[in-house]
């Protein structure tokens, strides 16, 4: 298994690999990578989910250990339930103390949830290299109740490697009022090749 860094989670290849890569990572993800880079893209994606009239219950897609969790408690919107991959990423997540409830499972497969369950979605870090393509929004739009809003963070070259354009033209029954805005991934005291990133805050709702 390689070091767990951001170069490995950008290489990443399947949903079984991806379970044991984070198991490895969940201990000291919040230090090493959250607090050693000043990740602040669940910062900046809250803000805009907020911005946009976003609120509970929501469901936080790829919650990992719980950062866009915690954004969206200071802002004041909940409930949120956090849906992870991997159960040891979903057990530091719990650990915050801002989710109602923790759900292991892969979108992929679709969740075990009634069609009205969520006013809004979002999702960090997860819409990325190595990781979720745009077959992860249906399963998301399936859980989502009819106005609601979805948040997502898409890193720019998984945006046009994955043909997020494209999946998005496909879905135009099914969302409305798409926006495409940049937020920035790393804060100031970020250093190194990534310091400077910026992607795509993508808001959508559901018809
Ligand atoms: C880079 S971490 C981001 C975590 C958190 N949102 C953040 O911004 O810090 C990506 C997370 O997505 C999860 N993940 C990847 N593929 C997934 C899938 N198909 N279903 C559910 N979770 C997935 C991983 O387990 C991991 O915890």
């Amino acid at each position: 298994m390689p070091k767990p860094d951001l170069e490995s989670a950008y290489s990443l290849k399947s949903a079984d690999e991806t379970r044991r890569f984070y198991a490895d990572w969940a201990d000291s993800y919040d230090t090493e990578f959250v607090a050693g880079n000043d990740y602040i893209q669940p910062r900046n994606l809250a803000a805009c989910f907020a911005e946009a009239g976003g609120s509970g219950p929501v469901l936080d897609f790829g919650a990992g250990t719980g950062a866009m969790g915690v954004e969206l408690a200071r802002l004041g919107i909940g409930p949120v339930d956090a849906l992870d991959l991997s159960p040891e990423m979903l057990a530091a997540a719990g650990r915050k103390g801002v989710y109602r409830d923790l759900i292991a499972g892969n979108i992929l497969d679709g969740l075990d949830l009634p069609p009205d369950s969520y006013a809004g979605a979002v999702s960090a870090g997860t819409f990325t290299l190595g990781h979720v393509g745009p077959e992860g929004i249906p399963p998301l739009l399936r859980i989502m109740q009819p106005g609601g809003l979805v948040g997502l963070a898409i890193n720019p070259t998984h945006y046009e490697t994955e043909g997020f354009g494209a999946a998005f033209d496909r879905l135009s029954s099914e969302i409305t009022d798409l926006s495409l805005t940049k937020i920035r991934y790393y804060g100031p005291r970020a250093s190194g090749a990534h310091k400077d990133d910026v992607g795509f805050a993508a808001l959508f709702r559901k018809r």
